[in-house]
């Protein structure tokens, strides 16, 4: 009893099941660094109002950054017993310094020590997690870029639909992770208060200074209500809903590459870097970093609703319960981190079959609508009866087994007489994407454009 930080009221000890429940120092002594310099900040501050003397506040940050040094270099044992990060260090400082280590947790407990740790630890994740998006954008946008005028199908329903240029649907990834990059800038304002100082839930009578420690730790300023702070895992939340989405935006382009690369669609294919082999099968090259990407968004939505359902219902303040906000922050960071990581490397390394993508744009009638169009502007036709009309044009290439652009001028004339050869001008596809320059439209200057405004916004 009496050997636990806490144990002063207690007689016996924890069993060892209640020391393997309780435990939380597997996982959170990743928090080490953010936790001992939120200690610092702590100690200063409490030197600074004169709530520890200027010796006993030396030998603490020496102490301290002693045991970062340990930490680092591997030479700290971490302790079980000692339940978690914030016990392991101050455990350690008493080794090291004796009596006054006693006295850092003056005016604190652990409940606004851990919100302020993590709360740290989750700002380091969003900025790494938008330096590696940002990386994403690059590589999309390079690519993009090479592919401006390469025309492919554009697909509703996975079915033909319209030419798109590749470079086009490249970049609308970009703004998928555009948004995922704003999202993390918006959680990050929020999230960007102090709670140290909030005490175990109703501050102090000692007379701290909470912007002094808020601006030493970087934050804007300290949260305004002590409840509040020891209680809001808002900002893990937010990540995590962040994290999610951006996890789905990148399953979607993982599909997308799994699908490009079949013998069926052979739109690109992927370096050796990023495919594995089959150990019978001699002829098979695997996406499996792109089946991997897909599947791992599994685990951060997971994550996600795991700390959104730890967190319904508690009561305030602080409940341990929300001990167990911290692997679903860090399994989808580091699960994040990879996937964006091997999302670059696959497109980095991407080739694109440009010829067969091409062919492939004209498969399935995909300028039909052209057609409807040209309908509309040459003979004035309004545009409901357009596409009537060709749908009786599609209907007789499909009865024939040809393309619309294999149809003689009489074939089409047949269907209806106020068509001329200056159809035909309509019925490539590489001229029905490049018709397409309204304002985000698909056609190449709208892309050699866009690509340019993306470097601006986003690089
Ligand atoms: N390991 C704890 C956590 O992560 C620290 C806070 C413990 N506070 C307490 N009152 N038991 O939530």
């Amino acid at each position: 009893g009496a050997s636990t930080i806490w144990g002063g009221r207690f007689a016996g000890g924890p069993s060892a099941v209640m020391q393997r429940i309780n435990a939380s120092i597997d996982f959170d002594k990743r928090l080490y660094a953010q936790d001992i310099r939120g200690s610092k900040a702590h100690c200063a501050m409490l030197v600074k109002v004169g709530v520890l003397s200027d010796a006993d506040g030396q030998a603490i940050l020496r102490g301290l950054d002693q045991i970062l040094q340990e930490i680092e270099s591997g030479r700290f044992t971490f302790s079980t017993a000692l339940e978690d990060i914030h016990m392991n260090v101050e455990s350690r400082l008493a080794e090291l310094i004796g009596e006054a280590a006693g006295r850092l947790h003056t005016a604190r407990s652990r409940n606004d020590q851990v919100a302020t740790d993590f709360r740290l630890w989750v700002r380091d994740a969003v900025d790494g997690m938008e330096d590696a998006l940002g990386r994403l954008q690059a590589a999309l946008i390079d690519k993009a870029e090479q592919h401006a005028g390469t025309v492919m199908p554009g697909f509703t329903h996975l079915q033909a639909a319209q030419p798109v240029t590749f470079g086009h649907h490249l970049l609308a990834y970009v703004e998928m992770f555009g948004r995922d990059r704003s999202r993390l800038k918006d959680a990050r304002v929020r999230m960007n208060e102090c709670p140290l100082g909030a005490a175990a839930l109703a501050g102090t009578s000692f007379p701290i200074d909470r912007h002094m420690t808020a601006a030493e730790l970087a934050f804007d300023r300290p949260c305004a209500n002590s409840l509040d702070a020891v209680s809001d895992r808002d900002f893990a939340m937010e990540f995590l809903a962040a994290a999610a989405i951006c996890a789905v935006h990148l399953s979607r382009l993982a599909e997308e590459l799994v699908l490009w690369t079949t013998a069926q669609f052979r739109f690109v294919s992927l370096s050796d870097g990023f495919t594995t082999g089959s150990s019978i099968m001699p002829q098979k090259r695997n996406p499996d970093a792109a089946e991997l990407v897909r599947a791992k968004a599994g685990r951060v939505i997971g994550d996600l609703n795991a700390l959104l359902i730890v967190m319904k219902g508690l009561p305030l303040t602080y409940s341990k319960d929300m001990q167990d906000d911290k692997e679903p922050v860090f399994e989808a960071a580091d699960t994040l981190e990879l996937s964006l990581a091997a999302m670059t490397g696959m497109i980095t390394d991407l080739s694109v079959n440009t010829p067969r993508m091409k062919e492939s744009a004209g498969a399935g009638y995909t300028t039909a609508t052209d057609i409807a169009d040209w309908l509309v502007r040459a003979a004035n036709v309004p545009f409901r009866q357009a596409h009537h009309i060709t749908g009786q044009i599609v209907r007789l290439a499909e009865t024939r087994g040809i393309g619309l652009e294999q149809l003689s001028l009489p074939d089409l004339q047949s269907v209806d007489g106020r068509i001329t050869a200056d159809v035909f001008s309509v019925l490539g596809v590489e001229a029905s994407a490049a018709s397409r320059t309204s304002f985000g439209g698909t056609a190449p200057v709208n892309v050699a454009a866009a690509v340019q405004a993306a470097r601006r916004r986003f690089l």
